[in-house]
């Protein structure tokens, strides 16, 4: 059944009702994502299992992100996330973008880098030519690691030795360019180069030192294309305000840092929810931030003739399906059956159209209203909660707390006093 990613007054219902709504949009069995609402009396073994010294868990608020289209196919989007306003602005700026279509993907097949290092080299440029013409040898020692996902399609299908001039020496550094299919690949790519680097020690006539993956994942690009109605927006001027918060973050790394800061918001969400690994993916976007020697914006802005605001983004997005938490937790297996997707590229294009959206959603709040507007109610709440506040006094107590401006602890645990002795 095709899902449609439009839910009407979603934000307003309780998190049971919420949870019948997704099912009902989604057409899977309420047991396929059963695991969003209580996990299993087994998550503690899991958990066990996953990490060391485990004695317990940190639950996170899973919240659905709604009116995503990309490429012409609705998605219901899983979100972990701590952080308030994330959710909603992905969800507003998606249905600002679905106004003209939606968010349109590409990506590349998913090729991760594996780097070995060679040191104590007399010659290094030569030995770097004697890599190369070892090439096919050292492809199929590489493959012989993992014949299952040859059989896939995938395996190491090329190689790159490059030279890296350290401060006190000179090395060789050979990439292993391995497809790993439906992977995020770190098993996979580090098993080949701890396999092949005898090999290369022995060509190179020096010593290898490292063997593990590059989180520079630059062969494996995810991109996103949108357009964003102006008048959905707020008109030519906030059309503009976007552009000049864009003009600023590319020409300003401090800018930038925060601007990128905000794509992750919504990109490390979406890999948290489906169990993929977070720090992977941070360092991949970071590192093409600033690729060009310089940190910049990862996202690009432009108007088109209509003065419809454009919105782009390129990055390396080193997701999985199998292996890992995808597939041992059950919350990870559930965001990913409610996603629908059946290849990691998709879900690597899912996952940049989230992270434009967030970026553009918090771009407009910049530069229309501020960003405090919106993020104070839930704000205030967590703060009348933090102050003590039982559910019976939250709503008061956010309302007075709003009131007087000043959203901080000690004026909600004032005000909290007032109310429990009459005072207000
Ligand atoms: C807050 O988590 C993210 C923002 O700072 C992003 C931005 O400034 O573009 C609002």
């Amino acid at each position: 059944m095709p899902v449609n990613s439009r839910l009407p007054g979603f934000y307003k219902l309780s998190p049971s009702e919420r949870f019948r709504k997704i099912v009902d949009a989604s057409g899977l069995a309420e047991s396929q994502l059963g695991a969003f609402t209580s996990p299993g009396d087994g998550m503690m073994a899991i958990a066990d299992r996953m990490i060391e010294n485990v004695v317990g868990m940190l639950p996170i608020p899973l919240g659905i992100a709604a009116n995503f289209t990309i490429n012409g196919r609705d998605y219901l989007v899983p979100m972990a996330t701590e952080e308030p306003s994330v959710v909603a602005a992905a969800s507003n700026m998606a249905s600002v973008a679905r106004l003209h279509g939606g968010f349109h993907t590409s990506s590349d097949q998913p090729v991760m880098i594996s780097q070995i290092q060679v040191v104590g080299l007399r010659d290094p440029q030569a030995a770097r030519l004697r890599i190369y013409e070892r090439r096919r040898e050292l492809l199929d020692l590489a493959n012989e690691q993992d014949p299952f996902l040859v059989k896939l399609g995938g395996g190491a299908k090329d190689l790159q030795v490059r030279i890296v001039e350290a401060a006190t020496s000179t090395y060789v550094v050979v990439h292993l360019i391995v497809d790993v299919r439906d992977a995020m690949g770190a098993n996979a790519v580090n098993t080949m180069a701890e396999a092949v680097a005898p090999l290369v020690a022995g060509i190179a006539g020096g010593r290898v030192r490292l063997r593990i993956l590059s989180n520079k994942a630059d062969l494996r690009l995810a991109r996103v294309r949108a357009v964003y109605d102006r008048e959905a927006l707020g008109g030519e001027d906030v059309v503009d305000g976007i552009l000049d918060a864009y003009a600023f973050a590319a020409a300003d790394p401090y800018r930038a840092a925060t601007h990128n800061k905000g794509i992750m918001n919504g990109i490390t969400a979406v890999v948290l929810a489906t169990g993929n690994d977070t720090r992977a993916v941070e360092a991949g976007a970071h590192s093409h931030a600033a690729a060009r020697g310089r940190y910049t914006s990862l996202s690009h802005y432009e108007k088109d003739a209509a003065g419809n605001l454009i919105g782009t983004m390129e990055l390396p997005m080193a997701v999985g399906l199998v292996g890992g938490a995808t597939k041992t937790h059950p919350v990870a297996q559930a965001a990913v059956k409610l996603l629908g997707v059946s290849s990691a590229q998709e879900l690597a294009e899912i996952i940049v159209a989230v992270g434009l959206a967030q970026n553009t959603g918090a771009l407009r709040a910049l530069a229309a209203e501020g960003i405090q507007k919106g993020h104070m109610s839930l704000h205030a709440r967590n703060v009348a909660i933090a102050a003590g506040a039982r559910d019976d006094e939250v709503d008061a107590l956010v309302t007075r707390l709003k009131q007087g401006g000043h959203v901080r602890l000690d004026r909600a645990q004032q005000i909290l006093a007032d109310m429990r002795s009459g005072r207000s």
